[in-house]
């Protein structure tokens, strides 16, 4: 049987990761230590998720320990010699990271290091697939010509009508402490594929989400505003009119690719992933959507003032992914994924 090792296990894309794989036959090493907990407070307990998998995947293994126990981490992966690696812990705030900067880019980019530099010594042949985000491009998406529509921001320039593709700048503007952490480990991650000739990917994230999301204020903007509309509590928006737009992809989308890649490999890669042009949406298309399927219109107070380096229009143009992997594309859409969002929290809610 094969072996993954997946850390972050208890978060929203590990847990999918962990699911999806445990389906297609494999063996489940989940890493985590709770750490979204120390991030974000108890709202970001993951406790619950890896409970949840502990109780529907047989054989699911948890291991209980910070990416940044480098010792720990190079004894781990040297006992089991996973067949393949999916790296999705990590401190996922762009807003968070100022007031941890220490922490951030211990967990984001030294323990990436930590990890690439274990599955070198003890798993070379193994698939290695990062999850990496959009801010490693900073704010300069910004920078590209705006259309302002009457709900949202859209592109004004063709050269971007399918959105942003790979090739775009990830230098020269400003990433947050997170982009900045998110880049070194998006680098060093490509340099490990180059330098030692290892099956590495970086996906670049743009709003990932699903029912197993703990949405919080700083992350996760799609669930954490359905949660606020069924619990009638006020979303606090930042800036940009509300037009912001972004793109979501629902987080069993992800995992179907990552395991596209595990199971054809590239040396190096890195792809932009998110729901594309066709399932994004701005925060007030957001509400409406949300609105259309709790039946509770959304209270909100706006803020005139956007977050730090925040993207005013985000979406990815998945054409890369869709080529090099042709059996893959989106197979949930937003109007599903929010309905899904929508029963886990009721679920949630009245447990
Ligand atoms: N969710 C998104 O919208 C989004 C967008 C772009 C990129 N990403 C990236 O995808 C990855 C996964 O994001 P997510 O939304 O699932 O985040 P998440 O916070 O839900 O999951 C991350 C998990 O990692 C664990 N973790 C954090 N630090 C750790 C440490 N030092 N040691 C061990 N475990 C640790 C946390 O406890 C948590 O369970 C991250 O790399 C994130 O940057 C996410």
């Amino acid at each position: 049987m094969k072996k993954i090792l997946v850390t972050g296990s208890s978060g929203l894309i590990g847990s999918e990761m962990c699911t999806h794989f445990a389906v297609q036959g494999w063996k489940i090493h989940g890493l985590d230590n709770n750490q979204r907990e120390v991030f974000f407070g108890p709202q970001g307990d993951t406790r619950w998720n890896q409970q949840r998998l502990a109780t529907s995947i047989r054989g699911f293994e948890h291991h209980e320990l910070d990416l940044r126990d480098r010792d720990g981490l190079l004894e781990l992966v040297r006992q089991l010699r996973p067949d393949a690696i999916v790296h999705t812990a990590a401190q996922p705030s762009h807003d968070r990271a100022a007031d941890i900067p220490f922490d951030d880019f211990d967990t984001n980019a030294v323990g990436t290091l930590n990890l690439l530099e274990a599955a070198r010594r003890h798993c070379p042949e193994a698939p290695f697939v990062h999850m990496s985000t959009n801010k490693v491009y900073g704010d300069r998406p910004n920078e590209i010509a705006l259309r302002e529509m009457d709900t949202r921001w859209e592109y004004d320039d063709p050269e971007y009508r399918e959105g942003i593709a790979e090739d775009f700048p990830v230098d020269q503007s400003k990433h947050s402490l997170f982009g900045a952490s998110k880049l070194a480990a998006d680098i060093m991650v490509q340099e490990y594929g180059r330098y030692f000739d290892m099956p590495t990917c970086c996906l670049r994230g743009g709003c990932l989400t699903g029912p197993n999301h703990s949405g919080v204020e700083l992350h996760g903007f799609l669930s954490y505003l359905v949660k606020c509309n069924l619990e009638g509590r006020e979303y606090r928006i930042f800036g940009y009119k509300g037009k912001q737009v972004r793109d979501n992809i629902h987080s069993e989308d992800v995992a179907r690719f990552a395991a596209a890649f595990i199971e054809t490999p590239r040396v190096a890669e890195v792809y932009n992933i998110g729901g594309g042009k066709d399932n994004s949406c701005s925060i007030l298309e957001a509400f409406e959507i949300a609105a259309g399927i709790t039946g509770k219109q959304q209270v909100f107070t706006y803020l005139d003032e956007n977050r730090i380096g925040d993207h005013i229009c985000y979406y990815s143009d998945l054409t890369k992914m869709r080529e090099h992997y042709p059996n893959w594309d989106i197979s949930i859409g937003l109007v599903e994924t929010v309905t899904q969002i929508a029963q886990s929290f009721r679920q949630r809610l009245t447990a």
